[in-house]
């Protein structure tokens, strides 16, 4: 079967509603037809300042809500990036055929070094896509679901894959990213035309999904929109209505023409109202769920451990062509 690989960081308290239908929700629909690998990637959460203790409660919140979300670890392999030292292993291998322009490239490093002082960025975070790369390749994936963002750093992925067996002879599978075009993009509630992001100053245009259904309702409603009354689809000219069809589209599973439609002739409070209710309601679900699993954490640990230890099989399998193919004298 061909395989598919994600990750998710566990860089904020909870997980938000961007990453579920940008992501998760694609994770979940792929583990039927390929064999999965899911993970959180830990090693790449610490390339920002960051508290050891929260990093760690944000590991077990954001394995208890893949779960939730249905990664089922019966089909895949669910891991932390920590538990397989070969990820790292690769990253190295790979820096050395990576151009330090070419890394420099990369717009998501360039914003998020871009907002502090010049020593606020790490060096982690500069090398980061490269690490991204390994865990990709490592497992010799063929599908990589993702949100639009992390488009380029796939695309870097793929030039290094093919670098490496251009010089070094075939190893890697070439990969290719699996953005479902309607949903790549949530936005900011608050403002429509920046991604909805955990990082983001104020989260009251992010709907976390640790969030209560009042929560999440109010953050709906109070949602920017746009000039106008009439309610369409159309990103360019009325970003906060066309977010909240988007978000309202792949809760439902309906075509956004569909709801257009339905909300023809009502104005955007009536739509904003009744998103509210349905992701109040989701978000309700989906926290309940993730609390029952953090109940169990010695399961979590078994089901990581269980997920660490199939990944470690292929990625080790993966390193070591890799160190021979690289010249390296490996012990007898
Ligand atoms: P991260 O942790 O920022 O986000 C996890 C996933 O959620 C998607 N996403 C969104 N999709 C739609 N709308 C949004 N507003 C939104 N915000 C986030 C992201 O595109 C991503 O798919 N570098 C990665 C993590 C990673 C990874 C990997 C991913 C590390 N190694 C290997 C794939 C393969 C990241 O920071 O995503």
């Amino acid at each position: 079967r061909p395989r598919v690989l994600s990750g998710a960081q566990p860089t904020a308290d909870s997980y938000h509603l961007g990453n579920y239908f940008g992501a998760f929700k694609q994770w979940v629909a792929l583990q039927d037809d390929f064999e999965a690998f899911y993970f959180i990637p830990d090693l790449h959460a610490i390339t920002v300042e960051y508290e050891p203790a929260l990093l760690r409660e944000r590991t077990y919140v954001a394995a208890a809500q893949l779960l939730a979300a249905g990664v089922d670890p019966a089909r895949s392999a669910l891991f932390v990036q920590s538990h397989v030292p070969e990820h790292a292993q690769l990253a190295w291998v790979l820096s050395g055929i990576t151009g330090f322009g070419e890394a420099g490239r990369m717009t998501q490093f360039k914003d998020k070094s871009a907002k502090g002082g010049s020593d606020a960025a790490s060096v982690g975070l500069f090398t980061y896509p490269i690490l991204m790369a390994a865990d990709i390749l490592v497992y010799q994936a063929d599908r990589v679901p993702v949100g639009e963002d992390q488009r380029q750093h796939v695309e870097l992925t793929r030039n290094l894959a093919q670098r490496f067996n251009h010089r070094f002879g075939d190893t890697f599978t070439v990969p290719e990213a699996h953005i479902v075009k309607a949903t790549a993009k949530i936005y900011d509630l608050q403002v429509p035309t920046a991604k909805m992001s955990g990082s983001n100053a104020s989260h009251a245009g992010v709907v976390d999904l640790t969030d209560t259904a009042q929560q999440a309702a109010k953050k709906i409603r109070s949602a920017v929109t746009d000039s106008g009354s009439e309610i369409v689809f159309d990103p360019a000219a009325k970003p906060g209505v066309s977010n909240l069809l988007s978000i309202f589209a792949a809760l439902t599973d309906r075509p956004v023409d569909e709801i257009v439609a339905e909300f023809e002739g009502r104005q955007y409070g009536h739509l904003k109202v009744a998103l509210a209710d349905l992701v109040g309601d989701f978000v309700q679900r989906f926290g309940d769920r993730t609390r029952e699993l953090l109940d169990d954490r010695a399961e979590i640990d078994r089901v990581l451990a269980a997920g660490a230890e199939r990944a470690r099989e292929v990625a080790a399998a993966t390193l070591e062509q890799v160190y021979d193919r690289s010249g390296f004298v490996r012990p007898s």
